[in-house]
Order: structure tokens, then C-alpha cells, then sequence
């Protein structure tokens, strides 16, 4: 069988990395090979044009930003996500296409132009969407971090632009849209009984 596709979305602080977690020992259990990974990828995330609008707000051209962001994802996913995949290997993406979508529609840019510049983007067999109201973000980022970092963090709009884009613009018809406030346990099942369903449709199918 060929791999799954998953990508875990929520805003900053949303609980991703705790459920991927729990997601690769799920897979690791029942001896089936996975590849975690992360959109964008470190080569856009060290960019120092990318870096000098995430650390400071600064940003020459957003589309090119957008651009960049884009051709990102291609390199991602010709390179290491569609050989996963074809070699029997479940890749779960931190973030993917729909975060892309959600955080520069929020940033301004028109949501069409961005979805053109992706077109053709892999749709993944699971797309998770953690879903946490920004008030609590905002103290769960605190919390961890001892405070807020990146420069999008301490705009107090920004969080409920990006929720609202996720939710009204960007998502897949057939995402899993779960409430992120649930306890961490309570998410992890949630997703594993929506895998497994997937799982069996693509073993009947195939
Ligand atoms: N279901 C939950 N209920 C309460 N707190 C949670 C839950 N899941 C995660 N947390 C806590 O919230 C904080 C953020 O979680 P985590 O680091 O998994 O989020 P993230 O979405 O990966 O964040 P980032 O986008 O910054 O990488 C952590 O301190 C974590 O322990
Ligand atoms: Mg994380």
C-alpha cells in the first residue's frame, strides 16, 4: 500500500507537535513506516528575507514571500513527500498548503492568488485542523515559551485572521475540524478513528 498523507494545521500553539507525537507511536506500534516533517521547510524558514518579516514585520514584496513559500512546498514534496509515499512510507506534515493559505490570506494577500500559485499541490489523505480560540494561544505560548517571540504573535488580530481564514477559506471539505481544548488523549482518538476509517477504504480499494 502506498503511504498516507497527513497534515496536522492549527494556529501557533494549537497543540500539533503534541499530537504528531502521539500520532508517530500510533504508527510505530503497528509497525507501519512514517517520515514526520514540516511545511515550509527550513530553507524558506532561514531565508533571511522571511526571517526579517517573521522576527521584525518587515517584508519587501508579500507576494514574493508567497512565492517563495510555494516553491518551498514543490521542492518539499517532489524531493522527500512523493518518494515517501511511493516507497510504502506515511509522511505527517507540521503545517502544509492550508497554513500556507490561512496565514497569507490573514496577511493580506488575496486567497485566489495564493491558491493559484499552489496549484497542484498534493491533497493529503488526512488533514487535521486543531481548532483553539486565539485567547488561549496566546496564554498556552506564553506558558511554553515564557513569551511571545515572533512578530505576528503580539498582533492581537492576526490569531482570529488566521482561525477565521482556516475555517472559512482554506480547509478541505473533508478535514477533520477538531476542538483543540479537548484533552490531549481525547484529540489523539479522535484522529485514529478517522485513519482507521481511511485506512480501510484504501485497503478495500485497492
Ligand atoms: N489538548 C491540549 N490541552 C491543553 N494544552 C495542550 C494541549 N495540547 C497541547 N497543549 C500544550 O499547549 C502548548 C502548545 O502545544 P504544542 O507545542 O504541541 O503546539 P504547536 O501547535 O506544535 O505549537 P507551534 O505552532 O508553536 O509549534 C504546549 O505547552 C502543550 O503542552
Ligand atoms: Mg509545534
Amino acid at each position: 500500500m502506498k503511504g498516507l498523507l497527513i497534515a496536522v494545521c492549527g494556529l501557533d500553539g494549537s497543540g500539533k507537535s503534541t499530537q504528531i507525537q502521539k500520532l508517530e507511536n500510533w504508527f510505530r506500534n503497528q509497525q507501519l513506516p512514517t517520515l514526520l516533517t514540516k511545511q515550509p521547510t527550513d530553507y524558506y524558514r532561514q531565508d533571511l528575507r522571511v526571517r526579517e518579516y517573521l522576527d521584525n514585520g518587515q517584508c519587501g514584496s508579500m507576494e514574493a514571500l508567497a512565492m517563495l513559500a510555494a516553491a518551498d512546498r514543490i521542492w518539499h514534496i517532489k524531493t522527500l513527500i512523493e518518494p515517501s509515499l511511493k516507497g510504502g512510507v506515511s509522511v505527517i506534515s507540521d503545517r502544509y498548503l492550508f497554513s500556507s493559505l490561512a496565514y497569507f490570506s490573514a496577511r493580506g494577500l488575496d486567497v485566489q492568488y495564493v491558491k493559484q500559485l499552489n496549484n497542484g499541490t498534493l491533497i493529503p489523505d488526512l488533514t487535521v485542523f486543531l481548532d483553539v480560540e486565539p485567547e488561549i494561544l496566546l496564554q498556552r505560548i506564553s506558558i511554553r515559551d515564557g513569551k511571545t517571540t515572533k512578530f505576528e504573535e503580539r498582533e492581537p488580530t492576526m490569531f482570529t485572521k488566521v482561525r477565521e481564514a482556516f475555517l472559512n477559506e482554506v480547509l478541505p471539505s473533508n478535514a477533520l475540524i477538531i476542538d483543540g481544548t479537548l484533552s490531549e488523549e481525547e484529540i489523539h482518538k479522535i484522529i485514529i478513528g478517522e485513519l482507521n476509517l481511511i485506512i480501510k477504504d484504501k485497503i478495500i480499494a485497492t
